[in-house]
């Protein structure tokens, strides 16, 4: 089967082909519109939308034939279907259904979040249930993935998501975006232990995540120090370290519950743009062998958004006759876990 997939739900204009015998990824092609929202100091949901517009066609064109294909080789075309950018998903929507209808293609709408969810089984033969740690620049949450479209939540941010904070970590120090790479560049020539930042939410017996005070600690921690660059350095790398610790520490919990849920089942997988992050994998690595778990991450260029993940899902989807109809209506909110009950605290966003 091939799969034209598309993501437009943040700021990357993505688009890969993707087939689920011989070679995997047939196309994978990311244009990222950093430089069009950095001036603003962050994603401007107007500008993403115009720049989806913009790139889209001439991306599925250049993806179609890097794969060397045309539309009449694919099985079928995947997208985003939420959640995410309102704008950005509509155009990504209006692409794929105009490819779908004018080509009889099956048409899947995909859960943004599904696509990081099922990203590792692009790359390894790993079956449900497996754990995940899902850590995105909008999401940050453990859940038990137990099969395509089945998923049980144990834990979610009551405020910022763990890549926000790298973003708005990097926004104080002065640090270009996306956050994440730039606190881990830096951290590289930082002492960790020199500045000790908080740990919220450690210790607690849910799955829960807070990351909001850290941004005001590390204001703090900043303060009439200005941007010295070994200071700087120094809180790029303790404020990665205040990150992981309060990771690690959560999905500990996560395993122990996940566990008595599931008996033998032994997978830890980490996915989403802050999965990219080695000191977590390093982190995350170290805790499954001290659980006994066995612990998965795909590889970086699959972590931060991609079409690939999102052609993988279809794939998945199809396999099981799971199609959309042309009606469907973007999602700015998508829960994967349906049933959890809304996050409650400080910032949370709907
Ligand atoms: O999954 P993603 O590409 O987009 C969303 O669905 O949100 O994740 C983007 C987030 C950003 O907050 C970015 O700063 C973070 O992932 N990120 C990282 C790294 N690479 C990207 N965070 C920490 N370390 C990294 N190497
Ligand atoms: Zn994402």
């Amino acid at each position: 089967m091939l799969m034209l997939g598309i993501e437009t739900s943040c700021d990357e204009t993505a688009c890969a082909v993707v087939s689920d015998e011989g070679q995997r990824i047939r196309a994978n092609l990311v244009l990222s519109q950093w430089a069009e929202h950095r001036p603003h100091g962050g994603v401007v949901p107007e500008i993403a939308a115009r720049a989806h517009l913009d790139h889209l066609d001439r991306l599925i064109a250049a993806a179609l034939d890097e794969a060397g294909i045309g539309f009449a080789e694919l099985q079928g075309v995947a997208v985003t279907g939420g959640p995410g950018l309102i704008g950005g998903v509509i155009v990504g929507i209006m692409e794929a259904k105009a490819i779908a209808l004018a080509r009889s293609l099956p048409f899947i709408a995909v859960n943004h979040l599904e696509g990081h969810a099922l990203s590792i089984r692009l790359v390894e033969e790993i079956d449900f249930p497996y754990l995940l740690l899902l850590v995105s620049g909008g999401h940050c949450q453990l859940l038990a993935c137990e099969g395509v479209g089945r998923y049980r939540r144990f834990g979610t941010t009551l405020d910022d998501a763990a890549g926000e904070a790298f973003d708005k970590g990097a926004k104080l120090l002065g640090l270009p975006l996306p956050g994440g790479p730039a606190i881990e560049r830096a951290a590289e020539a930082g002492d960790p232990r020199r500045i000790i930042l908080p740990r919220p939410m450690l210790g607690r017996p849910d799955c829960d995540f807070s990351f909001s005070g850290l941004k005001t600690a590390l204001a703090r921690a900043l303060q009439d120090k200005q941007h010295e660059p070994q200071r700087v350095a120094d809180l790029a790398a303790a404020l990665q370290e205040a990150i992981k610790d309060c990771l690690v520490d959560r999905t500990k919990v996560a395993i122990a519950r996940f566990r008595q849920r599931y008996g033998g089942a032994h997978t830890l997988v980490v996915a989403g743009g802050v999965a990219a992050n080695t000191t977590l994998r390093t982190a995350l690595a170290r805790l499954s062998e001290h659980e006994g778990m066995t612990f998965l991450a795909p590889p970086q260029a699959l972590c931060t958004d991609n079409g690939a993940m999102i052609g993988w899902a279809g794939i998945e989807r199809a396999r099981l006759g799971l199609f959309d109809g042309l009606d469907f209506a973007p999602r700015p909110r998508w829960p994967l876990d349906p049933a959890a009950a809304p996050a409650r605290g400080a910032g949370v966003k709907a």
